[in-house]
């Protein structure tokens, strides 16, 4: 007989058939001359039951004596119950111990260090299994998304020799006997690729050395970055909010039982599948920010606090647009109309969630990139590449990137970003 997963036997159609299957010991007790297990695979979890009367001595022994997490093979009849978890049991008539486990470390009611020390154990956990499986969804739902609408997938470096996004993140690391940095956004190898493919994408891990711990930075994290040529930053802005709005889309369809086991409200999701979404300027949003008394000027880049009170204004993700300059990486191009902002625009996810997205127009004049890579403080030699662009065929173009792990955390409705990856990287953390 074949193993079957949990989740195909919590149903009426199997009652009363007989099954087998494996996993690891979730809950445990035993009253009286019963043992109740709950047994966890991938999909589920079922409570077997283990009657004195019904097994042999040996199969009884061993299931009084399981510790959580041993893993074990069980083979028994399904029923009905509707007091145990999911609504059904398993009679079990055989039980095998693949595995004793003593003493599992996590018993429920530790600390998050504790957790985080021991993730390669608490990432078994229910919780973290849903959201990892939520995780893949958003993934699967991005790559059909850009396969549908013609863009290429390319494989840029993660070993660079210059900064993208400012020298104050960089990870440096030895590259043979010379410096090199781990990357924190293709982007500019993108903006490469578009001469040949014209519109192009790429999943990669970005890095970045944030000094202080939040609860939406890490370290490493998993970005999606799309390039065109010939997109303006409205086209772009279209591209980003269609994707987004087909992922929340698909995720809301394949991912019913992993959000009604997260308890998340969907409702705000719902609303997001619909575009377009709203769209404001920075001019807008101080202003908004001053009504609501914040102290922010003009020119002042948004922390946390200033996103949160703006996603209270909206009820599906939105724009900021139109960001001054200073605040924004050199590569974005000054609107024509008014030089001191820039065609960039950032999303943001709602119920206080902030920033998911960054994007932006390119600047594609030669002298004027040049100047700005010396205003950044950054040796043209090393961008010569990158500037090479602007001198042969050099055309509009614009692009975004995307944090999944940010966009992972709206969608699941988590509190901290550290949940949306196996193994959270941030400052004074690399174990394990
Ligand atoms: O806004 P950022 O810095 O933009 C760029 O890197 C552009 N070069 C992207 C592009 O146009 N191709 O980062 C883009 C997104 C942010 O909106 C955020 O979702 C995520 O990457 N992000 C982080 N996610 C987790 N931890 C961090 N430390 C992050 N920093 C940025
Ligand atoms: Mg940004």
């Amino acid at each position: 007989m074949e193993y079957t997963s949990i989740d195909s036997v919590l149903s009426d159609e199997m009652i009363g058939k007989k099954v087998r299957l494996r996993g690891w010991v979730y809950r445990h007790r035993v009253i009286g001359g019963k043992v109740f297990v709950v047994l966890r695979d991938s999909t589920g979890i079922i409570q077997c039951v283990v009657d004195s009367s019904k097994v042999p001595q040996q199969v009884f022994d061993d299931a009084s004596k399981l510790g959580l997490e041993s893993s074990i093979l069980v083979e028994g009849v399904v029923c009905r119950e509707p007091r145990a978890p999911g609504g059904y049991e398993l009679h079990v008539s055989d039980l095998s111990v693949v595995h004793f486990t003593r003493d599992f470390p996590i018993k429920g009611g530790e600390g998050v260090e504790y957790l985080l020390d021991n993730r390669h154990l608490w990432i078994r956990s229910r919780k973290l299994t849903t959201v990892m499986k939520i995780k893949h969804r958003v993934l699967e739902a991005a790559r059909e998304w850009l396969l549908d609408n013609g863009w290429w997938e390319v494989t840029p470096p993660i070993l660079t020799a210059s900064a993208c996004e400012g020298g104050a993140t960089l990870f440096e690391v030895k590259y043979f006997d010379k410096k090199a940095y781990l990357s924190q956004s293709a982007q500019l190898y993108l903006e490469v690729l578009i001469y040949g493919l014209e519109k192009v994408w790429s999943l990669t891990p970005s890095f970045r050395a944030e000094m202080s711990r939040t609860r939406r930075h890490l370290a490493e994290y998993w970005h999606l970055e799309l390039e065109a040529a010939w997109y303006s930053m409205e086209d772009m802005m279209k591209v980003s909010e269609e994707l987004v709005a087909y992922i929340v889309d698909r995720v809301l369809e394949r991912c019913r039982r992993e959000l009604e086991f997260l308890k998340r409200d969907t409702s705000i999701l719902e609303k997001s599948t619909k575009t377009p979404y709203p769209r404001i300027t920075y001019d807008e949003a101080v202003k908004r920010l001053k009504e609501k008394g914040l102290s922010v000027e003009w020119g002042d880049d948004f922390g946390a606090d200033e996103e949160r009170v703006l996603t209270m204004d909206f009820d599906k993700p939105f724009f900021i647009t139109h960001f001054p300059r200073h605040i924004k990486s050199f590569y974005m191009k000054p609107d024509p109309g008014r030089p001191d902002v820039v065609l960039g625009f950032d999303m943001l996810a709602p119920e206080g969630y902030g920033e998911i997205i960054g994007g932006s127009e390119r600047e594609v004049d030669y002298d004027k990139l040049y100047q700005r890579v010396v205003e950044e403080g950054y040796d043209p030699s090393d961008y010569k590449w990158y500037l090479d662009l602007r001198r042969y065929g050099s055309v509009p173009h614009s692009g975004f990137g995307l944090g999944i792990e940010r966009l992972v955390m709206w969608i699941a409705g988590l509190d901290h970003i550290r949940d949306a990856i196996p193994f959270p990287r941030f400052r004074g953390r690399i174990y394990p």
